[in-house]
């Protein structure tokens, strides 16, 4: 049940261009109205997972002027529930459990206690998936959806540089979902992950030259997805792709050598001959799409158990810049989100629910403990109580005899 909505909503926002420990601020709003439009859905939102381009893009300086309308309400990927649906949309209704992802260049963002989604942005998902689980999906599931389903077979070798963050978590089960053989790059501590989520093999990047590993692996692989960009992979890729084999760029620093890598591999990939060390693979800087049905497939996969969001940490709603300095290390395990829930009525219904079974739970103990007492106390009184009397009756008994014998004998 949705808490009532007030007038008025809280949302994150940064005022301008800037580290986030100085432009963050927990502001209000009007809350959006429950007329909503054809095509949009009015979402309360419970839970938001966070992105390296929530606060990279807010931080980015001038060019962030450039991309941004601010204020901007940070945050992109959200779960919560359909408050009210427009009157076109016939596969989601009030009530639902919705995900999905705000659109990075709006001034309106997830970290909110309500939003006004288009309908590309958001999908029903199913109830046995929790609403922690599906606010970390959104963006990460689609890009390992839209990178790979549309371009792989079952069958096909996978390369995925970086196997353990949010994208990599997602690119790693969804290419097992699709029946490809993957082989990701990831750090010693979280090899164990990796190979949990179904990896064939696994590159250890703090123990493996990476490149090296690749080079000499022979031309093995029919799509490689790379989630960190520190290596320029695609520069080897004639050595580790399949002929016409192709390389997607998912995640890179953002740094000059990024921008010129990115520039030459596009023209060597498109235009240059072999001759002008030109690439004979394709090479794709991919930028994620919202996409309804794109969602609505990520939901299956994770309602039928076959994908599902690595929870790096928890964060609650009053501490969203500790949670953007958590992601901020690069070195997540999966997913950090914030959850909303705990200042509403999940607080509420929780430690309602804690106490109820507690108290239920003791009283049930002591009930027990008092029930056994006393059947044990009453048992042990019958037992000494009839004991003592057969004894006594006994011995009155034998002794009555006795003396009636002797008694007797003496007549
Ligand atoms: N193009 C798009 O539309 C799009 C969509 C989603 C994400 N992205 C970008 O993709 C990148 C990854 O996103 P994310 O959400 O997965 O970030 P994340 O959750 O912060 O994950 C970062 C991961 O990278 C690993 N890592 C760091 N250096 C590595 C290396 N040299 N080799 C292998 N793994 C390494 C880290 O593990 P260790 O600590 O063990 O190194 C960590 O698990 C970001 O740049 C993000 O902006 C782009």
């Amino acid at each position: 049940m949705p808490a009532p909505m007030g007038d008025e909503m809280r949302l994150w926002q940064v005022r301008n261009p800037g580290p986030l420990s100085q432009t963050l601020t927990l502001t209000t709003a009007p809350s959006p109205s429950r007329d909503v439009e054809k095509g949009k859905v009015l979402v309360e939102i419970a839970v938001v997972g966070l992105n390296p381009a929530d606060y990279k893009l807010a931080e980015a300086g001038f060019v962030a002027r450039l991309q941004l309308p601010f204020p901007k309400t940070l945050g992109t990927d959200f779960s919560g529930r359909a408050i009210a649906v427009g009157s076109d949309i016939t596969d989601i209704k009030p009530g639902d459990n919705v995900f999905g992802r705000m659109f990075p260049f709006n001034s309106a963002g997830s970290l909110s206690e309500y939003v006004i989604a288009s309908y590309d942005d958001v999908a029903v998902i199913s109830e046995t998936v929790t609403l922690e689980q599906a606010a970390g999906a959104p963006t990460v599931a689609q890009t390992a959806y839209q990178t790979l389903a549309p371009v792989v077979k079952a069958g096909d070798k996978v390369f995925i540089n970086g196997g353990s963050g949010g994208a990599g978590t997602f690119c790693i089960q969804i290419a097992k979902a699709l029946g490809c053989h993957v082989t990701v790059s990831c750090s010693t501590t979280k090899v164990a992950l990796c190979q949990e989520l179904g990896v064939d093999e696994v590159m250890d990047y703090k123990k493996t030259d990476i490149l090296a590993a690749l080079q000499s692996g022979g031309n093995k692989y029919a799509v490689a997805i790379d989630n960190v960009g520190n290596l320029n992979l695609f520069g080897s890729a004639d050595k580790f792709l399949l002929p016409g084999g192709l390389f997607r760029l998912v995640g890179a620093p953002s740094s000059l050598s990024t921008a010129w890598n990115l520039g030459y591999n596009l023209l060597s990939s498109k235009y240059l001959p072999a001759f002008l060390n030109g690439n004979k693979n394709t090479f794709n800087a991919y930028v994620t799409k919202n996409s309804h049905e794109d969602l609505a497939q990520v939901a299956t996969l994770m309602a039928e158990g076959k994908v599902r969001t690595v929870v790096d940490s928890v964060f609650p709603f009053s501490e969203v810049l500790k949670a953007c300095q958590r992601l901020g290390t690069g070195s997540s395990t999966g997913k950090v989100s914030v959850h909303r829930c705990p200042f509403t009525a999940f607080t509420a219904f929780t430690a309602f629910t804690v106490f109820t079974v507690f108290t239920a739970f003791t009283a049930f103990t002591a009930f027990t403990a008092f029930t056994a007492f006393t059947a044990f106390t009453a048992f042990t009184a019958f037992t000494v109580f009839t004991a003592f009397t057969v004894f006594t009756a006994f011995t009155v008994f034998t002794a009555f005899t006795v003396f009636t014998v002797f008694t007797a004998q003496q007549f």
